[in-house]
């Protein structure tokens, strides 16, 4: 009988059935997307990034469609952890995934302070701290543009944690390299990367931003180049675990990140344009491997070369 595919991978200490996972805010709490598609489908599931109180977000518009992708400026509402604990993760509990818990802070107390919370709580499994928000006691500073703010950042919530921390890196860097190291000199478990872009649309009939706040975050197919260049710059700086994303909507972009190196992938917009996205790209990575003669995922991670 034909050895079953293997589609099982490891990020560090955390085991996944299968390298997808549900990028933060493109997922909800997993409920959100159950009448269209199982959630358990996913290796895990990043959820919407949580604060330390509920938070409204920016005024609409906040979405608008671009060439090959999407830009946001939700500004990141959410329910509050307090809400998040009581309402949703009852519901996340009873899936066959794993559960990553993203948050967000503006102060180096916030991150350390969620970070502590979010390990106590059963049916969590990992944290992924955003750190592309800015830093209200550096004057705005976004917390990963800066090196020696991220070291900061990372390594309190690293010392409240007592979970795997993977920490998301913001693209809006001139070098990669250089947050990606600060990072994991202060004790990142794994690093997530990319998120949003910087962008902005235009209205012309109005003469006026498409977004009511002006710039937003791109994502979808359109920022896959940069996220996997920027993917194999982190993979060539650091040791831990580098779980890649941008743009993936097929088994092979998906397996583009993992020959690079990276150990699993996040599945962003692509939920946006077809919930079942998910169960296409598995089945698409399982065939394009089948066709190679290769038998788990595992065998492909990294073997990407450059002749
Ligand atoms: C509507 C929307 C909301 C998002 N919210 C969050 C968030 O709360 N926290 C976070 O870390 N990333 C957030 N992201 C970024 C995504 O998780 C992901 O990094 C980005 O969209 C790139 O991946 P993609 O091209 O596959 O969408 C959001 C993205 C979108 C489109």
């Amino acid at each position: 009988m034909a050895k079953e595919f293997d589609l099982s991978v490891k990020v560090g200490a955390l085991e996944l059935k299968n390298p997808l996972i549900a990028a933060s805010g493109t997922f909800g709490y997993g409920s959100e997307f159950a009448d269209f598609v199982d959630p358990s489908s996913y290796g895990a599931i990043a959820v919407k990034g949580l604060s330390l109180n509920p938070k409204e977000g920016n005024p609409m518009p906040r979405i608008v469609e671009t060439s090959a992708g999407m830009l946001n400026a939700i500004g990141l509402e959410n329910v509050g952890l307090r809400r998040f604990i009581e309402e949703k993760l009852d519901y996340l509990r009873t899936l066959d995934t794993k559960v990553i818990a993203n948050f967000f802070g503006n102060t180096v107390e916030d991150y350390a302070a969620m970070a502590s919370c979010l390990s106590e709580v059963e049916g969590i499994h990992a944290l992924e701290m955003n750190i592309s928000c800015p830093n209200v006691k550096a004057g705005g500073i976004a917390f990963g543009t800066d090196p020696l703010l991220a070291a900061e950042v990372v390594g309190a919530a690293k010392k409240a944690a007592n979970l795997p921390l993977i920490v998301k890196l913001s693209p809006n860097v001139t070098d990669i390299k250089v947050l990606a190291r600060a990072v994991e000199e202060a004790g990142a478990d794994a690093i997530s990367l990319i998120n949003t872009i910087t962008g902005m649309a235009v209205n012309l009939d109005r003469q006026t931003p498409a977004l009511a706040n002006v710039t937003g975050g791109l994502s979808g197919p359109a920022i896959k180049p940069v996220a996997l260049r920027m993917t194999w710059e982190a993979l060539s700086a650091v040791k831990i675990p580098v779980i890649g994303l941008g743009g993936i909507v097929t088994g092979e972009d998906a397996l583009e990140f993992l020959c690079l190196g990276a150990c699993a992938v996040q599945i962003g917009t692509a939920n946006f344009i077809k919930p079942l996205s998910v169960l296409d790209i598995l089945s698409e990575i399982e065939h394009y491997l089948t066709a190679k003669g290769i038998g788990r995922v595992t065998d492909f991670i990294g073997t990407f070369r450059i002749p």
